[in-house]
């Protein structure tokens, strides 16, 4: 069992002496960090919700449509929470937000100026419950407030869960989707949105509740399972870039914010390495490398031979790192201190170890997805049913030898095969999810909103569902509220594990809205410089606040 730690440096271990700070230890400000930061933030919400609450409750002001729109502010007496959802409410927040320049709206801040926080009190009410979600995640994974209990595999369980979950999906949620727009020319996807989103969400629920089991005899289907991810990335990207050619920095940064923002602030919060949430730093990879391919003399893409070329690279550029010895660990090596991970299990691992076998693994299935994007058969089938019936019988052959020969094999041997073969599982289940219209029309649609906070639920998990008790460690526990109840426990560290993290998904997309400005490029550097100054300043004040009980 963990201690509860207190504020002090020297419960991590922090060293002066280390004239070299790794990523690892200058999280260890993270609670000087997390209170300058989260304090003042929370404390301006709160008095924002004051000043809002005698704004309205000063008579004058009631029942007085033209007073709201003097004030200019259409936010003051909706509910904030359902605006915030659609991001309409942020967007009119970051409007505000840039008439004035960042340095007099940090004095505006610091002085609690009226007008700046009434304004503001939404994206402070988001920052704020950002943090207090941040706050539970400590709670639930570093303290003993609350209970573990150790993880237990039944396959009966499982499996009756599993197809439990499936039979209500499909009893409630199924639909049939007309919009001709998912399948129109103008979008290069075979698979429409509502199958790639309902095709993460079941993977995503066997991936979770293989943690939550430790169902370890599916190991090899959930490696699979990451290569898809892995493969729509490559696929969803190229399809994007090709078709729209934005390569604005404003859309570059909006899609790093999307994959990191919430990561990075676990990771400080926690004290962990970025390597332990290893999807994170894997996608944003394959997504800037997509984005480099694609990017990189983008005038030519049209051109056959130049895309032909452009991929033979990135295929090129993936032997020479990962299957030359010695490339990958030169190459990487000067940023060990962001991908450095070291399992407090197995500390003898080289630090990059667990990089290389987590990239390594699907080192070339992004690759497959721009291809099959790009190759993508654009004439219909659909009269053509033998041939179909053709395609269908082969994936369902080569699906089952690829099962017998390579699924079975057991987990070491499996992962050595899994680079080369895994794109055979997932071309065949395309082509079956795929095979009539009526496949493509439905899906499910409870699966489908679940796949759309894959992320969310990735990095929540290790937390606020399962337990690692320490930095850096592996979830090897289930947070447990109600001890010795282990269903009614799963069931309600499910509820709120699934809320937490659709809250998150929400928060992180309307804090982008605010601070990631879509047109105006100077003011998102002055943005991220502002960011970075704010840091530096938060992290320099609490780095000295942590020696002073030395
Ligand atoms: C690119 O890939 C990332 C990582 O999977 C994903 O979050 C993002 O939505 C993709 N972008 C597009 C346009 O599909
Ligand atoms: C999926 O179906 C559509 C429509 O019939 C067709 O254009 C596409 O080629 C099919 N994709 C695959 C992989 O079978």
């Amino acid at each position: 069992m963990v201690e509860p730690r207190p504020i002090t440096p020297g419960q991590f271990g922090f060293s002066s002496k280390h004239l070299w700070l790794t990523l690892g230890e200058c999280c260890s400000f993270c609670y000087g960090v997390l209170l300058l930061g989260f304090i003042p933030i929370f404390v301006a919400w709160i008095y924002s919700e004051f000043l809002e609450y005698k704004k309205s409750a000063s008579p004058s002001k009631v029942h007085s449509d033209n007073n709201l729109v003097e004030l200019g502010n259409e936010t003051v007496k909706e509910d904030d929470r359902a605006v915030l959802l659609e991001g309409g409410l942020a967007k009119s927040a970051s409007a505000k937000f840039y008439t004035s320049s960042i340095k007099a709206n940090l004095i505006r801040f610091l002085t609690l100026e009226d007008s700046f926080l009434l304004e503001n009190r939404s994206t402070f009410r988001a920052m704020a419950e950002f943090g207090s979600i941040l706050v539970y995640f400590y709670i639930c994974d570093r303290t003993d407030l609350l209970a573990e209990s150790t993880k237990k595999y039944n396959r009966d369980l499982f499996l009756f869960l599993y197809i439990l979950l499936i039979i209500v999906s499909a009893m409630t949620s199924l639909k049939k989707h007309n919009d001709k727009s998912a399948f129109s020319g103008k979008s290069l996807l075979y698979l429409n949105r509502h199958q790639t989103e309902e095709w993460k969400g079941w993977m995503q629920v066997l991936f979770l509740m293989y943690h939550y089991f430790a169902a370890t005899e599916i190991y090899n289907a959930i490696r699979v399972f990451i290569a898809a991810y892995v493969w729509m990335t490559g696929f969803g990207n190229f399809s994007y870039y090709y078709i729209r050619k934005d390569f604005s920095v404003a859309r570059f940064a909006q899609m790093m914010w999307r994959l990191n923002f919430f990561v990075a602030f676990c990771c400080i919060v926690l004290n962990n390495n970025y390597m332990l949430y290893y999807i994170c730093p894997m996608h944003t990879l394959f997504t800037l490398l997509v984005y480099g391919a694609l990017g990189i003399f983008s005038k030519y893409n049209e051109i056959r031979s130049v895309m032909a070329l452009k991929i033979l690279s990135c295929v090129l550029l993936v032997i020479a790192v990962w299957e030359i010895p010695g490339i990958f660990y030169f190459l990487w090596s000067p940023l060990t201190f962001l991908l450095e991970y070291t399992d407090p299990a197995k500390p003898d691992l080289p630090l990059l170890h667990e990089w290389h076998f987590r990239s390594g693994l699907d080192r070339y299935i992004w690759i497959i997805g721009m291809i099959y994007a790009y190759f993508h058969p654009s004439r219909n089938l659909k009269r053509r049913r033998t041939i179909k019936t053709f395609i269908v019988a082969v994936s369902v052959f080569v699906g089952y030898l690829w099962y017998e020969y390579i699924y079975k094999l057991d987990k070491v041997t499996y992962n050595k095969f899994h680079p080369y073969t895994s794109w055979i599982p997932i071309t065949v289940y395309i082509c079956l999810r795929n095979f009539t219209q009526e496949l493509r029309n439905f899906s499910l649609t409870l699966f489908a909103w679940l796949g759309k906070i894959t992320l969310e639920t990735y990095i929540s998990q290790f937390h606020i569902w399962l337990r690692s008790d320490v930095p850096n460690g592996q979830p090897k526990w289930l947070l447990s509220f109600i001890p010795e109840y282990p269903m009614l426990n799963f069931m309600l560290t499910t509820a709120i594990y699934v809320l937490i993290s659709l809250r998150l998904f929400e928060l992180t997309n309307s804090l982008k809205s605010v601070f990631l400005p879509t047109r105006d490029n100077k003011q998102l550097l002055h943005n991220f410089l502002a960011g970075v100054a704010i840091s530096v300043c938060l992290y320099s004040v609490s780095f000295i606040l942590l020696q002073i009980p030395h």
